[in-house]
């Protein structure tokens, strides 16, 4: 535990929190969007560019960077910050939810899971104490546990066997992290939808000990009902001192959901996959810019975005270069999209200091619905 990492909450409105997460590499305006630069970079961007959008911290990915350049080569080099030219904080996940979702043949037991690379099918091994090894190489501010994610829908035995070698786990990469000041661990909870389950890796958690929470094994295909039903007892169970992450969240009203439920932090792919795929989000909903209809319109996507393809491109001029395959349609869609999250977190941060957050959700769902328009 480190007194260079503290988080420090200034405002609360019902159960949303903003504040600022304190570090070594600078100050993470809570609630926080994290984009995603799984291969040392945000695809599409200049890490300035990211900056520039209001991006206070990047996530990075153990699984990718392990198996391609590998953790060693990044250290040689002098860590994941020089190494993508990104000074401001970086939080990387553990690997073991990556193992899970990508990799190809892979078996799982107590020590860890071993797994064949998507990349080139070579054998690799990753346990608490070398996922903890990997992300001190890389550097990483705020390093994850190493933890296992179920599958959901799956029985409570199935569900409670998981979360507790997944604490277990948490135990082993306390003790494999060991004090490093200046550099945090965050512990993962898990337990499915389970209230009593998710009460148990809570109480797991606090009794080990950690500088901040997060809320794992959400948006695994549960639908936003269920998602949202987790998370009105979920964040409550986490020490209120401590920033609370969302892994995985996701859509701009999903975002808005749980920081209603009191989380801070959260990352998701979602706006710069969807900006190399065509899809822009504006506070009307969602363009969709291959679509014929934009091919004559001269209007920019959103008219109030100051983002740079709003502010120098058209609608036709977008359509025109994803229609084209050109790469700058992937630069701009991703920046305006990046630009789109960070906007909507500025404005939840103002909303919750000022007391405002009801009103800004009732106006968010009135404007900003998730629709194609
Ligand atoms: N990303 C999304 N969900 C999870 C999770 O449950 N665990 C980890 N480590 N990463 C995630
Ligand atoms: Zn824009």
């Amino acid at each position: 535990m480190s007194e260079k990492f503290s988080f420090e909450k200034l405002g609360q409105d019902g159960k949303a929190r903003t504040g600022v997460i304190h570090t070594t590499r600078g100050d993470i305006r809570t609630p926080a969007f994290m984009p995603v630069g799984t291969a040392a970079t945000v695809k599409a961007m200049m890490p300035e560019s990211v900056a520039a959008t209001g991006a206070d911290i990047l996530l990075g990915n153990t699984y990718h960077l392990m198996l391609r350049p590998t953790a060693e080569r990044i250290d040689a080099l002098g860590g994941l910050h020089k190494f993508m030219n990104w000074d401001k904080p970086i939080l990387t996940d553990s690997g073991g939810f990556q193992v899970m979702s990508l990799a190809g043949l892979r078996k799982l037991t107590e020590k860890g899971v071993t797994f064949k690379s998507h990349i080139d099918g070579s054998r690799h091994e990753l346990t608490p104490e070398r996922s903890m090894e990997i992300q001190r190489l890389l550097g990483s501010d705020i390093v994850m546990c190493f933890d296992e994610c179920p599958a959901l829908p799956a029985d409570r035995d199935t569900i409670a066997k998981s979360m507790r070698m997944s604490m277990r786990w948490a135990q082993r990469s306390r003790d494999a992290f060991g004090d490093r000041p200046g550099h945090a661990l965050f512990g993962i909870q898990q337990g499915g939808l389970e209230q009593d389950f998710r009460q148990e890796s809570a109480e797991a958690l606090r009794e080990i000990g950690f500088d901040g929470y997060a809320v794992g094994g959400l948006a695994v295909g549960e639908g936003q009902g269920a998602m949202f039903g987790c998370l009105d007892f979920a964040p409550d169970m986490l020490p209120e001192d401590k920033p609370r992450y969302l892994m995985g969240v996701g859509k701009p009203d999903d975002i808005v959901g749980a920081v209603a439920r009191g989380i801070d932090m959260m990352d998701c792919v979602l706006p710069s996959r969807s900006g190399r795929t065509g899809q822009a989000f504006t506070r009307h909903g969602v363009v969709n810019i291959k679509n014929a209809r934009h091919q004559d319109d001269p209007r920019p996507l959103d008219e109030q975005c100051s983002c740079p393809a709003c502010s120098n491109y058209s609608r036709a001029y977008l359509h025109h270069v994803y229609r084209s395959q050109e790469m700058i349609s992937g630069m701009l869609l991703t920046w305006h999209n990046l630009h789109y999250f960070q906007e909507l977190m500025q404005g939840m941060r103002d909303a919750i200091a000022a007391g405002t957050f009801e009103a800004f959700q009732k106006d968010f769902h009135e404007t900003r619905a998730n629709g194609d328009i």
